[in-house]
């Protein structure tokens, strides 16, 4: 993987970037920072022809996925997501563990599912050792529900009628997660940048075209948002970036 921008990684360009080269050129300015990893065709879908986004991904963005995912506290991620892509409680991939220990984060990474209904994804019912978190508003209708299937610790209120997202990035640092990692979907990450709370986009651009009707990776709440290139790095022409909002 080359390194075609180097931003302030304090590496050169050109460089050719192992793991702990990745670490660092990913390496956020704060203890506290959120981002949010996404991937998109070309022509700007978010979604492959089957309707999920591991139909556009590949090995290089793969690379990256894993390296920001242990590099990071938690993993937010919308109920729908987790619901399409059948997201499993997660764990850092084996060749990470020491890279992200060295950079004193716990080896668990517990995901986080947003949910407006308070419905816990299949995918994540039944498991009660902290792995899997459920954030909802006060009056979602699966509370209770939720409270009882992943136990009340691992559920947190956050809002009233729908998930408020500031109150939730503040939770999770008050549990000592700074360093939040979300993996969209499109409708969480359009409220998140609504909301003000997103620091960094990392965009992995595909070279391949997929036509037809598909989302877009940012939903319909966004509001308008200024970035400014940090990184750019590059394998078999797949092109991964670090965008920073832009404070005003
Ligand atoms: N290209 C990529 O990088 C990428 C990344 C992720 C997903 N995707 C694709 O995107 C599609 C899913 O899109 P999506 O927009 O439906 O997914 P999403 O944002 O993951 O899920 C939306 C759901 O999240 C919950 N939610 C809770 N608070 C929310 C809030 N403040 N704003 C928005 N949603 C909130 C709601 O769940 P409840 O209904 O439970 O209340 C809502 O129905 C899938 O096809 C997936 O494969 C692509």
């Amino acid at each position: 993987m080359r390194l075609i921008v180097p931003g302030s990684s304090g590496l050169s360009s050109l460089d050719d970037l192992d793991a702990a080269g990745l670490f660092r050129v990913y390496a956020t300015p704060g203890p506290n920072w959120v981002r949010c990893n996404m991937v998109t065709s070309l022509d700007g879908a978010a979604t492959g022809p089957d309707g999920r986004s591991g139909s556009i991904n590949n090995e290089a963005d793969h690379i990256v996925f894993e390296v920001l995912r242990a590099s990071s506290h938690v993993v937010v991620v919308g109920a729908g997501t987790i619901r399409t892509e059948a997201y499993p409680p997660l764990s850092v991939q084996d060749s990470l563990v020491d890279l992200r220990r060295e950079r004193g984060l716990p080896d668990i990474l517990p995901l986080v599912a947003v949910s407006n209904r308070g419905a816990v994804p299949p995918t994540l019912s039944g498991c009660r050792d902290g792995r899997a978190l459920l954030a909802v508003p006060s009056s979602a209708t699966g509370l209770d529900a939720a409270r009882a299937d992943l136990g009340p610790d691992n559920v947190l209120v956050c809002g009233d009628d729908v998930v408020d997202l500031a109150a939730l990035v503040a939770a999770l640092r008050e549990r000592g997660w700074g360093q939040v990692l979300t993996e969209g979907g499109p409708g969480l990450l359009g409220s998140f940048l609504a909301a003000g709370q997103i620091d960094e986009l990392c965009y992995t651009l595909v070279p391949q075209v997929v036509g037809g009707e598909h989302p877009r990776t940012v939903g319909p709440q966004a509001v308008p948002a200024e970035l400014h290139l940090e990184t750019l790095v590059e394998q078999d022409g797949t092109i991964m970036g670090r965008w920073l909002v832009r404070r005003r």
